[in-house]
């Protein structure tokens, strides 16, 4: 079976090269002016990425013309899938009437109301170019605020390319193997030294070992960050009483729980932190809040946003960004966010349930091992037999089984991450979650994965 499975998907990557002869020429080009042919590590797969000249709705064109029902939605950026018409109206108006100024514009103004609005935990906030500022502007304060140094993140857990996040992140199974406590590693070279010494490195879903370490740190402790359900770690959702658990601690001690939100804000009106009822002290926003655009926000209790307030003279944080808040880039936000409501997240929802238990019935049909992770619009298949509730269930799972899969996928149309993160757009519909669902039947009954 194995021997058949590696022979079908070599004829996977000659079908895959025979339909994508322009990508191919396109990564030629790209490979002499861009490192590697690309530039972000994550959209490359061999033998070269797809590239794509399109996106309408669900669907995205590459450069020979193939179209894919985009399962992936810019791993979690396009809510309304692609140029969705309220975000182009708002595009067009606000290119008419200017892109950025060296000044506030309304448009920041109108996305903060509105983020502030639907979330309780946040007084006021910020806006920044990208994940990683939300985030490194969020440690910041957090370690402003407490007069503190080391800030606590959990095996899995990714958090985008600040220095202090750049560590476990993910771990290989020789690491996991080594240790049953939490392991501390740097998943990039080039850090500057000192960098793990002030990160303390937490398990996942285990409540009692995570505030005991808490506990015995707490006085070096400014911050705890973690995603309420770990995305690119795997789709992997936090128990409830474990992030309740969290909060208490870190209550208790004067530490600032850091919700990362950037990629679940998608979960819920007022991201995952209202479905799981627990509030943090900050927040960071990114992917959906800008339509598509380059925007992220960081923001929480007033007296802790209060450090970068220049109205009494230099504030103790002082932000920069050339493009914080760029008024083309809230525009979009203001459009994307405006459209999602009660019923079209209720909606959104539906497809992703339907689209779970379609996937879990393939399973059971073709004796597959494997489970699909997450909830409402974000998930991630595994192939493992056992339930994955961490990081280091998704390294024992067959991750090269899950490459195969999505470039099976691609030849039947759809686009789904390598590694196997599924994210629903509001532009899919019951035929295209049926349509996937079968795609991936025929996939694994042909052995082509
Ligand atoms: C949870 C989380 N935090 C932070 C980031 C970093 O965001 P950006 O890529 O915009 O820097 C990401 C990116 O995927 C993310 O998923």
């Amino acid at each position: 079976m194995v021997q058949q499975s590696a022979t079908a998907h070599e004829a996977d990557g000659a079908a895959y090269t025979a339909r994508t002869a322009e990508s191919r020429a396109l990564f030629e080009r790209a490979s002499r002016v861009l490192m590697g042919g690309t530039t972000r590590t994550s959209v490359y797969y061999p033998p070269y990425p797809a590239c794509m000249v399109r996106g309408e709705g669900c669907r995205m064109y590459d450069a020979d013309g193939n179209c894919y029902v985009d399962f992936l939605s810019n791993y979690t950026v396009l809510l309304h899938g692609h140029s969705f018409p309220p975000i182009v109206e708002a595009l067009k108006r606000q290119a008419e009437q200017g892109v950025c100024f060296s000044a506030p514009s309304e448009r920041e103004i109108e996305l903060a109301e509105i983020l502030c609005k639907r979330v309780d935990s946040v007084d006021k906030l910020r806006f920044a170019s990208s994940g990683t500022e939300a985030v490194m502007y969020a440690i910041r304060l957090a370690r402003a605020f407490t007069g503190r140094n080391m800030i606590a993140k959990f095996e899995g857990g990714f958090h985008g390319a600040y220095d202090d996040c750049q560590i476990s992140h993910s771990l290989s199974a020789e690491q996991i193997e080594t240790s049953e406590a939490p392991i501390k590693t740097a998943n990039t070279e080039g850090l500057p030294s000192g960098v793990a010494e002030r990160v303390l490195v937490l398990p996942f879903n285990r409540e009692a070992e995570a505030c005991a370490l808490i506990e015995a740190h707490a006085d070096q402790l400014a911050g705890v960050i973690l995603e309420p359900v770990q995305g690119a770690g795997g789709a992997i959702p936090a128990e409830q009483s474990f992030l309740a658990a969290l909060r208490k601690t870190t209550e208790k001690a004067g530490i600032l729980l850091i919700f990362d939100e950037i990629m679940t804000f998608r979960l819920g009106y007022g991201g995952a932190q209202q479905v799981y009822g627990v509030a943090p002290d900050l927040t960071t926003f990114g992917k959906i809040i800008s339509g598509g655009l380059p925007l992220a926000a960081f923001g929480g209790r007033e007296e802790v946003m209060a450090l970068l307030d220049p109205r009494n003279g230099p504030p103790p944080i002082p932000q920069s960004g050339t493009f914080n808040g760029s008024a083309i880039a809230a525009a979009a936000g203001v459009a994307c966010m405006e459209h999602l409501t009660h019923e079209s997240l209720a909606a959104l929802e539906a497809i992703g349930l339907d689209m779970k238990t379609r996937l879990q019935a393939v399973f059971a049909k073709t004796g597959t091992a494997a489970q699909v992770n997450g909830f409402g619009s974000l998930f991630n298949i595994h192939f493992s037999a056992e339930p994955v509730v961490d990081h280091r269930g998704t390294v024992g799972a067959d991750r090269e089984k899950l490459a195969r899969l999505a470039m099976a996928l691609l030849l039947r149309g759809y686009f789904m991450a390598p590694r196997g993160m599924i994210c629903l757009s509001t532009a899919l519909g019951p035929a295209e979650i049926e349509g996937f669902a079968s795609a991936v039947e025929d996939a694994l009954e042909s052995g082509d994965v």
